[in-house]
């Protein structure tokens, strides 16, 4: 039976590259993100990996969020039975450089963006009896680093409340788990935009703090975000997942 994945985040990054896994494996595909012109190119990019499923794609704000637009959305593809929440942002600065803006965008967008749209899809999943919820935090949320509290602090309480909605999803068979990635390579980053040979620099740095010497795709994390989105992990629940190269025992 078919069956449709909800991705936030999919216009970039690790969302993207999660859309492209789903796509492979013959998912139905609502896309979300705020920038309309790159939603469509992941749609266009989706769609060449199979033409067999239905794509479509929502650009919203998740400040905005809109609970009818979703509707909308869901009503042209099959059964959603996965969401995906890998939209996020992120900012470095100094305790007395974070104003109480900062702390309040990356709550606004990190936590409260995935709250809302899972409140919307829990119905749907719990009168299905089937719902799978995959969280996308950071190794901060469990190893914090200086001058990212209040990344840090929204990431850890990403992990949090997916502990809670795994003790209230069970009874549904709503599953719901975590993956904290370590350093990925996406524009989430400024470094990805750097010239050639500074980004050599940077990227010598960053392989060096890892146990695997090896710089974070996204296409791994995707990996990890379809086996728990998917029915392989069947019978996992309120997982904390790392795919951080070793980042987070190092
Ligand atoms: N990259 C890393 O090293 C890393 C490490 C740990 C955790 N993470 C987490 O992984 C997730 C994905 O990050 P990424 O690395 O893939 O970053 P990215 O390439 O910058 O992608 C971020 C995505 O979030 C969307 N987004 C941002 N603010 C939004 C808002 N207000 N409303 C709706 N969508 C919004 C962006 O949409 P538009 O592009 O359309 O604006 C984009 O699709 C984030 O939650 C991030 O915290 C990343």
């Amino acid at each position: 039976m078919q069956e449709a994945v909800v991705i936030t985040g999919a216009s970039s990054g690790i969302g993207e590259a999660t859309a492209y896994k789903f796509a492979s494996e013959g998912f139905d595909l609502l896309l979300i993100g705020r920038s309309t012109e790159k939603l469509e190119k992941v749609k266009t990019q989706a769609q060449a990996r199979n033409i067999n499923i239905k794509i479509e794609t929502l650009a919203m704000d998740l400040k905005d969020f809109d609970a009818t637009k979703l509707q909308a959305k869901l009503a042209k593809l099959s059964k959603p039975t996965i969401l995906v929440n890998s939209a996020g942002v992120y900012t470095q600065n100094k305790p007395d450089d974070t104003s109480l803006d900062i702390w309040k965008d990356m709550f606004e967008v990190n936590l409260f963006g995935s709250v809302k749209i899972t409140q919307s899809l829990w119905p749907i999943f719990k009168a299905n009896q089937k719902g799978s919820i995959v969280n996308v935090a950071s190794t901060t949320a469990l190893k914090p680093t200086p001058n990212t509290s209040a990344y840090s602090a929204s990431k850890a309480a990403v992990v949090n409340w997916t502990t809670c909605l795994a003790q209230e999803g069970g009874e549904f068979n709503i599953r719901a788990n975590v993956v904290c990635p370590g350093i990925v390579e996406t524009p989430l980053h400024n470094f990805y935009n750097a010239k050639a040979n500074e980004k050599d620099k940077i990227h010598a740095g960053i392989t060096d703090m890892q146990l695997l010497k090896k710089i974070g795709r996204p296409e791994y994390i995707a990996e990890s975000i379809f086996f728990l989105g998917s029915e392989q992990s069947t019978w996992t629940t309120g997982a904390v997942h790392n795919v951080d190269g070793g980042i987070n025992i190092k």
